[in-house]
């Protein structure tokens, strides 16, 4: 029996993390698409030390109960709601995320919903493959402008800065921005505008939804919050599907509140196929891909491996979250 730590790989990595994990641990991988379902996981954590999975496995007490080896959760995700803190806390297992490396990433995909939406790019794209361009410009075909309006960021963190510079620098537009705290440096560097989030519903153009979720944050775009908005308006979200009541958007796209959106995510993950999101045309939906190009997730999965291997050697890793 090895002496060295044993790691679970619950989804699928390179060779290259594998291979550094490998340098210090003994670890079972999987290597199938959409990560090791929970029932295997849970035949397997009992011997495990550490586990290296998506911020999509839910960290709760049942798995904790029967991992009594168990010393670091490293997500590969900046995201860490999946974490149950108390209980992660209480079991005395680290957690530990991946920011930094995907910031940009993230912006240029809440960019492209941007334009995507304001110009009706998808739904045009149908249009034309579907044979219905019989004339010339037409102006049901119009779209939106996004540079010079207003865009309203709520949650201004390091993602939040990302796609703020691309607003100001490449779109000239006006940056507004509701979050726990004043950011100075997004004041000072891009003439960013601190307001109430009411304010920032009723000024913008764009809403962007950046905040990671917290008790806090579940369902904070309801009806109250889409009736303050314009109805040329657009939303975009890219943080988690529980900040937003579903049902609420919903109605305000029929009721026609809003202008249109472009989500990332959904309350239930993947989508369910009969969700009424779906059948709006101005409605944009990418499934949960805001990190991910291979270069990204590549760095992101190294970066988790270094968490999870600092942790098991005792030290402290760099991104710990509890
Ligand atoms: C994360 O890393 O939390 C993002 O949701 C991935 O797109």
């Amino acid at each position: 029996m090895s002496n060295k730590p044993h790691v679970i790989i619950a989804m699928k990595v390179s060779e290259e993390v594998e291979n550094f994990i490998g340098e210090t641990c003994t670890y079972q991988k999987w290597t199938g698409e959409g990560g090791m379902p929970q029932a295997e996981l849970l035949k397997l954590i009992n011997e495990a030390d550490g586990l290296l999975t998506s911020g999509a496995r839910r960290i709760d007490k049942e798995l904790l109960d029967q991992a009594p080896r168990l010393k670091v959760v490293s997500n590969i995700a900046v995201g860490y709601n999946n974490f149950n803190l108390e209980e992660m806390k209480a079991h005395h297992v680290l957690g530990t995320h991946t920011p930094y490396v995907l910031d940009d990433t993230v912006a240029d995909l809440v960019f492209g919903l941007i334009l995507a939406s304001a110009r009706r790019i998808p739904e045009l794209d149908r249009f034309v493959k579907a044979g219905q361009w019989k004339k010339g410009m037409d102006e049901v075909l119009f779209g939106s402008d996004v540079h010079h309006k207003t865009l309203g960021i709520i949650g201004m963190g390091r993602i939040g800065k990302a796609i703020g510079q691309r607003a100001v620098k490449g779109f000239d537009m006006k940056l507004l921005y509701h979050n726990r705290s004043r950011n100075e440096e997004v004041e000072e560097n891009l003439g960013a505008k601190y307001c109430t989030l009411d304010s920032l519903l009723q000024e913008s153009d764009f809403v962007v939804l950046m905040t990671p979720l917290t008790p806090e944050t579940r369902d904070l775009m309801g009806s109250r919050e889409f009736d303050l908005m314009k109805p040329t308006s657009f939303f975009i979200n890219a943080s988690r599907g529980e900040t937003v009541d579903e049902q609420a958007l919903i109605e305000g796209l029929k009721q026609g509140k809003i202008r249109g959106a472009g989500l990332d995510v959904f309350r239930k993950e993947p989508v369910d196929p009969e969700n009424p999101l779906l059948q709006f045309p101005n409605v944009i939906t990418v499934p949960h891909i805001g990190s991910s190009t291979g270069l990204v997730r590549d760095a992101m999965a190294m970066r988790a491996a270094h968490n999870l291997v600092k942790a098991l050697k005792g030290e402290e890793p760099i991104d710990l979250v509890i």
